[in-house]
């Protein structure tokens, strides 16, 4: 079994997403720790009750985000992961930190990247009159946002959607790829090679697109 750590922010659905597919077997990994930066996040809630450890590191608690990230990067070395998956974690990570844990981080974004790199990914789709928005899940480089894509999945946008709406119709396509990365990644069926990240070959039936 491989040994998963998450880093949360806030609510922490796609962390339950997680914890539900390794509890039923999907994930052939377990959950050894989750972290947040921020002592409210809900998600803290649902790994304390599921059992699991969590920490909270504030940032407002250290002088500089290179202390921060030495700190987090320390922790996280404690439980030695195989697999870091950050799940709406909203803080800029160090090229420190990125290449500590180089080929083990891995992030969703809510927009079709390279569209819509940080904040307010909704709403600028909303704003811009898209037809189509959706989320990425990628490998984490020191380029915010930047590294190489793993799955996307696509969800329209309709004219009178809200901000609210998009969100909703994201989020149930966050819940579904983001467990079935960590899946392949956990099965060591996922690799970023030369800043791509690479597959074999039996996964594309499985996502259903091929
Ligand atoms: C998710 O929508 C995720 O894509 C987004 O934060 C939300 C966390 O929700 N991540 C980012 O915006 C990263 N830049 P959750 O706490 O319910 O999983």
């Amino acid at each position: 079994k491989k040994n998963i750590c998450v880093l949360i922010s806030g609510t922490g659905t796609n962390l339950q997403a997680l914890m539900d597919a390794c509890d039923a077997g999907r994930i052939d990994g377990s959950i050894s720790a989750v972290i947040s930066n921020n002592a409210d996040a809900f998600g803290l809630e649902r790994a304390r009750n599921a059992g699991i450890k969590t920490h909270c590191l504030s940032h407002k608690d250290f002088a500089s985000r290179d202390d921060y990230d030495l700190a987090l990067g320390d922790l996280l070395a404690q439980y030695d992961a195989d697999c870091i998956v950050l799940a709406g974690f909203m803080r800029i990570l160090t090229p420190e930190f990125v290449a500590r844990f180089s080929g083990k981080l891995l992030n969703i974004h809510p927009s079709l990247l390279p569209k819509y790199r940080g904040l307010h990914t909704h709403q600028r789709a909303i704003e811009n009159k898209d037809t189509e928005h959706g989320v990425s899940v990628h490998y984490v480089t020191p380029e915010l946002d930047g590294g190489p894509v793993i799955v996307q999945s696509r969800v329209p946008v309709f004219d009178d959607d809200t901000v609210e709406d998009l969100a909703e119709r994201v989020s149930e396509q966050e819940l579904r790829i983001y467990p079935l990365v960590v899946k392949w990644f956990c099965e060591g069926r996922l690799a970023m090679k030369e800043n791509k990240a690479v597959f074999d070959n039996e996964i594309l039936p499985e996502t259903g697109y091929a």
